[in-house]
């Protein structure tokens, strides 16, 4: 039974929202309160996680060809409640706590058919020009998309499910199982997730590469078996089953790339490193297994159930914690060796 689209009382006309205006400029404006479509859900935005990209757009106003030609409100990494409904979902969803999934693929494209809808070249994707994202009161996000998290489960990781996402993606398709032995180049959030997915995965031996001392030290608190310096440790000779690259820096490709046993999975997260050269002789001499991860497809139920259960625990990345109106001090804050996720609370109140 569908149900009809109601404007919850209480629920305000006007909302506020972190607006990027041009590349160094954030402010807080007001906009209307959306209105769900038929299939889509209202979620009053709990936690907010900054990633790099919004750092990005925020000091160059483009990724790659995404260029912010309009004003775009950043953010892509949420937790929530929903507060309404759309026309075509069950009315009992007001109130559940959800977690964001915040891209939406075409139904009917042909990468979406084939099971990998994040490859839809039509996508909308939160805070990728010119679609939105959520440092903002209120977003709207098709049904499906809005995964119910239990209440063990808090504002901040229900948010971070995005980042454990990618993780969960990348080790899917690093093969990583029972007793595998693990390098991860690069110790920031990514990589530090990564490692607490193969962990979860049933890797014995997780190495985490870092050239920061300090990112190594937190690696090690939060998962990794081993942290190294790849300027001076012999990561080169560990032969381990599957690499996951999450730097972004050529060196780290290579090393990683000459770190795997023959017939071993390297899989590339890292983005930056966009010509590299490699090892073609290495990649055929041991028959590497080499590929990407472009975000994510069927990771969310995956990734509650490992925060749930305690195999992941997303609340220790949270390094700093900031209001709607601080947007600037977040992704300034973001950028800080020792901050591994920076959290915007769109309903807190600034300290100032
Ligand atoms: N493919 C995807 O879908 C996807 C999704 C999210 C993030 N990413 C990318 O993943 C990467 C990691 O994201 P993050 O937020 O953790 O980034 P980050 O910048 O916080 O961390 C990168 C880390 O790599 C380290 N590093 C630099 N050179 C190194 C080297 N030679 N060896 C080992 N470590 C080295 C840095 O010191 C830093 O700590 C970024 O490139 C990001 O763009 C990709």
């Amino acid at each position: 039974m569908s149900s009809p689209v109601t404007r919850p009382s209480g629920l305000p006309k006007q909302m506020r929202a972190s607006v990027l205006s041009a590349p160094g400029s954030v402010s807080v404006e007001s906009r209307p309160t959306p209105s769900p479509a038929a299939d889509e859900v209202l979620v009053r935005v709990g936690s907010v996680g900054v990633c790099g990209s919004d750092v990005h757009y925020y000091q160059h106003g483009r990724i790659g060809d995404f260029v912010v030609e309009s004003p775009l409100v950043l953010g892509h990494e949420a937790g929530g409640a929903i507060v309404q409904v759309g026309s075509a979902v069950e009315a009992s969803r007001v109130g559940e706590r959800v977690s964001i999934e915040p891209q939406r693929p075409r139904g009917d494209s042909a990468e979406t058919l084939a099971g990998h809808y994040n490859l839809d070249p039509a996508m909308e994707f939160y805070a990728t020009p010119p679609i939105d994202g959520a440092f903002a009161e209120y977003v709207l996000i098709q049904s499906h998309f809005a995964h119910r998290v239990p209440d063990s489960v808090s504002n901040d990781a229900a948010a971070l499910m995005e980042p454990l996402s990618v993780g969960i993606h990348a080790a899917r398709k690093a093969g990583i199982t029972a007793g595998s032995r693990v390098l991860i180049t690069g110790a920031g959030p990514i990589g530090v997730i990564c490692a607490q997915v193969a962990r979860a995965f049933g890797a014995l031996e997780v190495v985490v590469s870092d050239l920061s001392e300090v990112r190594r030290a937190q690696a090690l608190r939060l998962g990794a078996t081993q942290a190294l310096d790849p300027r001076v440790d012999p990561i080169e000779s560990l032969g381990v089953d599957a690499f996951i690259e999450a730097s972004g820096a050529a060196p780290a490709i290579r090393q990683g790339l000459a770190a795997l046993r023959p017939a071993g999975t390297a899989v590339l997260v890292g983005m930056g490193a966009d010509d590299p050269a490699l090892p073609v002789h290495l990649i055929q001499n041991k028959e590497l297994l080499v590929t990407g991860v472009f975000r994510y497809t069927n990771t969310w139920p995956l990734a509650i159930a490992l925060v749930e259960s305690g195999a992941v625990d997303l609340d220790s990345l949270v390094t700093g914690r900031f209001a709607l109106d601080e947007v600037e001090a977040a992704l300034s804050e973001s950028t800080r060796e020792s901050s591994l996720k920076t959290i915007v609370e769109p309903g807190r109140l600034s300290d100032s």
